[in-house]
């Protein structure tokens, strides 16, 4: 049995089936509409969400299967009881559990007491079906995903760590611009750069955004990340020179630019670019559809 807590845990070649079995699916979605008959799986989320939540019910449905949704946003888990017991009551009844919280452990304590694949569909640490649906949303607008040079722009989150795991495992050279203090995880990026060091490929932290250049690819998120009440506004003065706008996409020489949404436009992302020629913002957002069904065949 696998889980997908981390992304970590999957290998290059495993990497790339995921990302081929979404495209085939993409393709031809109809021969895939029984593939998970009479299978289940239970879909949990702490926080809200319009993408993840609405393309993991619909993955199940295409696949022929059924996701139930749980509404955790008013009760955290492990409140009414511990998560152990609400792993063991699930695993009696679905083939898999998709979950989005607060904190990466109450997946890994899913995993732990569980008897069915765990898939993180975003956590305080890793969103890593995110980076899987970017990196095919690369892959066919740029043809490659080797040597691909992407820049990751403003707040060090839960997204910036997924994408330097995925970039590292499939040889993308990840530069992540970052005021100082606010990059991505310490660990996370210690972790990912000796498989990026296997897979011939580099992974950096910088802050000298003046100095962007020979990019292929700019991503940005949020500033304040889900669940962090800090006005914009209050945090705009350190990461304005990181926002995506037309100058900076001209000087970074990028032919592609992409954010995982919700976008808070005119803060991390103009307008102009967003709604530009480069912009694959809404590829991205249909692709969530495609690697969860991908996933849901692979690890169900
Ligand atoms: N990108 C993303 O995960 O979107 P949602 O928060 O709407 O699911």
């Amino acid at each position: 049995m696998r889980h997908l807590l981390t992304g970590f845990e999957f290998n290059q070649d495993e990497y790339l089936d995921i990302l081929n079995t979404a495209s085939e699916m993409k393709k031809n979605p109809l021969n895939f509409n029984e593939v998970l008959k009479g299978r289940s799986g239970a879909i949990m989320f702490e926080k809200p969400s319009l993408r993840t939540r609405t393309t993991f019910e619909l993955a199940f449905y295409r696949l022929g299967g059924h996701g139930v949704y749980l509404d955790l946003q008013n009760g955290e888990l492990g409140k009414r009881e511990t998560i152990g017991d609400y792993a063991r009551n699930l695993c009696r009844w679905v083939d898999c559990l998709v979950g989005r919280v607060y904190s990466q452990n109450t997946l890994e304590q899913l995993a732990q007491y569980g008897s069915v694949p765990v898939i993180n569909a975003l956590s305080d640490l890793y969103h890593p079906a995110q980076a899987m649906a970017d990196y095919l949303t690369i892959k066919e607008h740029l043809g490659k995903l080797k040597g691909v040079n992407l820049a990751y722009l403003g707040d060090g989150n839960n997204v910036t760590n997924s994408l330097l795991v995925a970039g590292a495992i499939l040889g993308i050279n990840v530069s992540c611009f970052c005021p100082k203090g606010y990059g991505p995880d310490v660990q996370v990026f210690s972790k990912a750069s000796e498989n990026a060091a296997k897979n011939g490929c580099k992974l950096e932290v910088r802050d000298d955004i003046e100095n962007i250049k020979n990019m292929d690819v700019l991503y940005t998120d949020t500033w304040v990340s889900m669940g962090d009440n800090t006005p914009l506004d209050m945090v705009k003065k350190r990461y304005m020179p990181y926002q995506i706008n037309q100058n900076l996409v001209d000087k970074s020489g990028a032919s592609l630019v992409m954010h995982c949404l919700p976008a808070h436009r005119n803060y991390e992302i103009t307008d102009e670019v967003m709604d530009g020629p480069k912009s694959v913002v809404f590829d991205e957002a249909e692709n969530r559809l495609h690697i969860h069904m991908a996933l849901l065949a692979k690890l169900i």
